[in-house]
């Protein structure tokens, strides 16, 4: 069975799903906007999908909660659904490593988070019916950061954010909008661990990424 660090997931080839095919509703409280209470509180003890039933815990995402970077993996692993932080795996040491090669750290001016805020058993896919029911985290953590720019990590989060099947291959490499803010794809940390070549692929993502917030910030 396919699971989310596969390979052949990152490049596109396996099931393929769209959000618009799943039909639960963008909000979760009506027009209310949550405040950041609100929103770890519900996170914490959501029960929208099946996965409250496997998962330890809700993990919402974390770090600068008025950063200009907003990074979006796919779903809490192993280590996260202990912890309850994202990215505190072997793949989130890599991201850190990602985000210090342009000048970034965790915490400062970046919020890390996920499309998925519960761990699929066994590191599964996201379902679509998971990705739909979680969507209200994530559009309630973009309006409460209002970041400048979104690095979307791997093609769940880039496929589930731009609402299309496109492989990553043909994702990657140009500005996107999600809510009107550029989003810059990029491989997964999971991913470049088990494929390194790809590296060199990342770091034009990430240099994409950086050029492109630098031309939206007065004076860098
Ligand atoms: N992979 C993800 O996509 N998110 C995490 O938080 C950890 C691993």
């Amino acid at each position: 069975m396919l699971n989310r660090d596969d390979v052949f997931d990152e490049l596109g080839i396996g099931p393929v799903w769209r959000l618009r095919d799943a039909t639960v509703p963008d909000t979760v409280q009506g027009d209310t906007a949550y405040t950041w209470d609100q929103l770890i509180d519900a996170v914490a003890r959501c029960t929208r999908c099946k996965l409250s039933a496997t998962r330890t815990r809700g993990v919402p995402g974390v770090g600068d909660r008025n950063a200009d970077w907003l990074v979006v993996g796919e779903a809490p692993g192993a280590d996260e659904d202990r912890l309850g932080e994202p990215f505190v795996g072997q793949a989130g040491k890599l991201l850190d490593a990602m985000l210090a090669s342009i000048g970034l750290r965790r915490g400062e001016n970046v919020y890390i988070t996920n499309v998925l805020k519960s761990r699929p058993p066994g590191n599964r896919n996201p379902e679509a019916d998971e990705v739909a029911a979680c969507r209200p985290y994530l559009l309630a953590e973009l309006q409460l950061v209002q970041p400048k720019l979104i690095l979307a990590l791997g093609r769940f989060a880039a496929q589930s954010l731009l609402d299309t099947d496109l492989a990553i291959a043909r994702l990657r490499g140009q500005v996107h909008r999600f809510r009107n803010v550029p989003l810059v794809v990029t491989y997964h940390p999971a991913y470049l661990l088990r494929n390194l070549p790809d590296k060199a692929r990342a770091w034009e993502d990430l240099c994409l990424a950086r050029r492109t917030y630098l031309s939206l910030i007065p004076d860098p």
